[in-house]
């Protein structure tokens, strides 16, 4: 395809999975669209055993279920395995139901909670993100619905409470999310309890209705290191369609926080520094500071790693250095996905990645090129990569299918 004729596709994007029942549930910006993954999907034999190495809000896991495939998804984030295994599972009329009961009850008792201590979260600057009052009356309505529900919890088919809860505190927030990343509008908003209370019901709704259409296949988010994949029981995958993070120093953990913190998955910024540092591209605190003592482990990678690492190192930008680290760090660990990736595959599996590329000062780094070039290295074959999309932010950004087929004959 001509770069020139490339559009947007706002389709293959976030943006259009809102309005796409269990989809819609909870927004991340890097999150690609229902439509590119059933376009992957169309060529599967129905036997076919579906894997997201890198699940983030399961929108793989979830299409293919939705299709009646098996698939699994892993990921490193807790919140984000809990929410995928919240998206999978299959709720009970009945369930439906009592939580619509409970919610009622919780709703009647959290004023009188009004006036007490209730928890918040120990979220940095937390007075730029809701005005006190709003705070006070989330923290009540938080209190009243942990005594009709408990904490959120792993396997829990209560969770599309909190799914609700975590989609009222962005939408009560002042973060806006106009760009890749998050900001915070200028002046914090006051909400009447009113609309927090009838926003909050308007959402379980829309939860609880998608919630009651069945999934007729069948898919789990397990914690697993991607970087080292060890096999899981017997499984063995025939096609993978994923879209792992992008070297351009975007934080999953930035945009994921609030819901983080209020859902207790993190209780301080400590452990969001140490959960970026286990993901691939991982940029937030601690996981910064530690790229500078940062070793290589894996030596044997392609040579156009290490000449695209060489220009950025020795370009004039500032921390050139440390972003050149920064750059060879996430194609190491891809590389090592790749590489660890080989065991759980059957004979003929498909491989379809969603990558984007990213500049630092001037020098292009060709995501899909350097992808191309780990795969031919660890023997895979058919490799191909075409655009898929432009990115919005700059002419030169675009997002590229890299495909390939794992064959052991
Ligand atoms: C671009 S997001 C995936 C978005 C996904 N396609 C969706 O539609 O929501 C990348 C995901 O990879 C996960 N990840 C990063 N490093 C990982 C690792 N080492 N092992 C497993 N998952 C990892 C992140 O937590 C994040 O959820």
């Amino acid at each position: 395809m001509m770069r020139s004729t490339v559009q947007q596709r706002s389709d293959y994007t976030f943006k259009a999975n809102r309005s796409l029942g269990r989809h819609g549930w909870l927004r991340l910006t890097p999150a690609y669209g229902v439509k590119l993954v059933e376009k992957l999907l169309s060529s599967s034999n129905t036997e076919a055993i579906i894997l997201d190495p890198f699940s983030g809000t399961a929108t793989t896991g979830l299409v293919a279920a939705e299709l009646g495939y098996k698939a699994y998804s892993f990921d490193i984030n807790p919140f984000l395995i809990w929410l995928g295994n919240a998206k999978y599972r299959n709720y009970a009329e009945d369930c439906l139901l009592d939580i619509r009961e409970k919610v009622w009850q919780a709703l009647k008792e959290y004023k009188s909670q009004l006036e007490q201590d209730n928890w918040t979260p120990q979220i940095f600057n937390i007075e730029r993100w809701w005005s006190g009052y709003t705070l006070n009356v989330l923290a009540a309505l938080r209190t009243a619905l942990v005594e009709q529900f408990g904490e959120p919890e792993e396997n829990d088919e209560y969770s599309v409470v909190w799914i609700a809860f975590c989609r009222l505190i962005i939408e009560t927030s002042s973060a806006a999310f106009n760009h890749i990343s998050m900001s915070f509008s200028e002046t914090v908003i006051h909400h009447e309890i009113e609309y927090i209370e009838k926003l909050f019901l308007d959402i379980l709704d829309f939860v609880l209705r998608s919630a009651e259409k069945n999934i007729m296949g069948n898919a789990r988010v397990l914690k697993v290191d991607s970087r080292n994949i060890i096999s899981v029981g017997n499984i063995k995958i025939n096609k993978v369609i994923t879209s792992p993070p992008y070297p351009n120093r975007v934080s999953y953990i930035r945009e994921l926080r609030p819901y983080m913190y209020w859902t207790k998955f993190i209780n301080e910024a400590k452990e969001a520094g140490e959960l970026d540092w286990l993901a691939v591209g991982g940029t937030w605190g601690i996981a910064t500071s530690r790229l500078n003592s940062w070793t290589i482990q894996e030596e044997d990678l392609p040579e156009s790693i290490f000449s695209t690492v060489k220009n950025i190192r020795m370009s004039d930008g500032k921390n050139a250095n440390l972003l050149s680290i920064y750059v060879l760090k996430y194609f190491h660990d891809m590389h090592l996905h790749l590489s660890s990736i080989r065991s759980i595959l059957e004979d003929g599996a498909e491989l379809h990645y969603i990558v984007g590329n990213s500049t630092f000062f001037g020098n292009m780094v060709d995501t899909a090129a350097l992808f191309s070039d780990s795969m031919r290295i660890l023997g895979y074959s058919k490799i191909h990569s075409e655009i898929v999309r432009k990115r919005n932010c700059n002419k030169a950004l675009y997002e590229y299918c890299v495909s390939a087929i794992w064959s052991t004959g």
